[in-house]
Parts: structure tokens; C-alpha cells; sequence
């Protein structure tokens, strides 16, 4: 078990546009599963590899439901809007009302390179549109139509 260090605005890695996995190999389990560590040790709901300084596109989500990895995930259907609160691990002390997509639906690859889809609405469309932001550099305070200090 390894639990990494989130890196915080305002790192660099946060804003990269990160790179597709081209061969899942154990170093890319290895992260994925260090991901998960330090998704559950910071108790979030997800967590994208830049924000722990690596800057490929992997995804973990744990919304309460099932543990989600996702390796090169892309959005390819969505519907409605809903507009909620978000914060981020990578942006401590600052919380947004965020218009999202109510339902998304998402493809990319299972740890064993097998092409998977899946389906999210709510709170789980709106963990894979964070996470799935975050490997293209863009936080949740881009996208926030008002934001304030937590608490
Ligand atoms: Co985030």
C-alpha cells in the first residue's frame, strides 16, 4: 500500500493535458492501485493521476456504490444539467456551484486492457466529468459559476 502526496493548486501537473496510456503494464497497476490507496486514505470521491504528479489518463471514483478505474476514459453521450456543489483534494478550502451533465455516459479500459462502458447519473455523472477534466488540465473552478471559501 502506498498513498501519494495531492498535489495542490497552484502545480503544474495540474494544468497538463495528460497523455493516453499506450501499454498498461505493472507500472501503470502499480499506480492504479497507489491511486486507490490515496483516494481512500483522503476519503474522496475520486482522484486523477496528475493530481499526483503523474500525468496520464487514469481515473479512480468511489462514490459510495462500487470502486470505479478508468484507463483512457472519454465521455461519449450526455443529457440534462443539474447544477451542485464541488470541491476538489487539489483545491483545499474552496467549494463551487457547478453545472454539470446530468447523465453521462463513459467508455475507456479496464485494468486488463478490455474496452469498457459505462454509465453515471447524479452524483457519479458528475465524479466522471471532475476526474475525467482533471486529465485535461481543467478544475472545477473553471467551470464554477460561483465560488466561496468552505465553511
Ligand atoms: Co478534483
Amino acid at each position: 500500500m502506498a498513498v501519494y502526496q495531492v498535489l495542490k493548486l497552484p502545480d503544474e501537473t495540474l494544468r497538463t493535458r495528460c497523455a493516453a496510456v499506450t501499454k498498461i503494464n505493472d507500472g501503470i497497476l502499480r499506480v492504479l492501485d497507489n491511486m486507490r490507496d490515496t483516494l481512500y486514505a483522503e476519503q474522496g470521491l475520486g482522484l486523477a493521476a496528475p493530481q499526483i504528479g503523474i500525468p496520464k489518463r487514469l481515473i479512480v471514483i468511489d462514490t459510495g456504490e462500487q470502486y470505479i478505474e478508468l484507463i483512457n476514459p472519454e465521455i461519449i453521450e450526455r443529457e440534462g444539467e443539474k447544477t451542485s456543489t464541488e470541491g476538489c483534494l487539489s483545491v483545499p478550502g474552496i467549494i463551487g456551484r457547478v453545472p454539470r451533465s446530468l447523465y453521462v455516459k463513459v467508455r475507456g479500459l479496464n485494468r486488463h486492457g478490455k474496452e469498457v462502458v459505462m454509465e453515471g447519473t447524479e452524483l457519479l455523472a458528475k465524479a466522471f466529468q471532475h476526474e475525467i477534466d482533471h486529465l485535461d488540465g481543467i478544475l472545477f473552478i473553471d467551470r464554477a459559476i460561483e465560488i466561496k471559501r468552505e465553511g
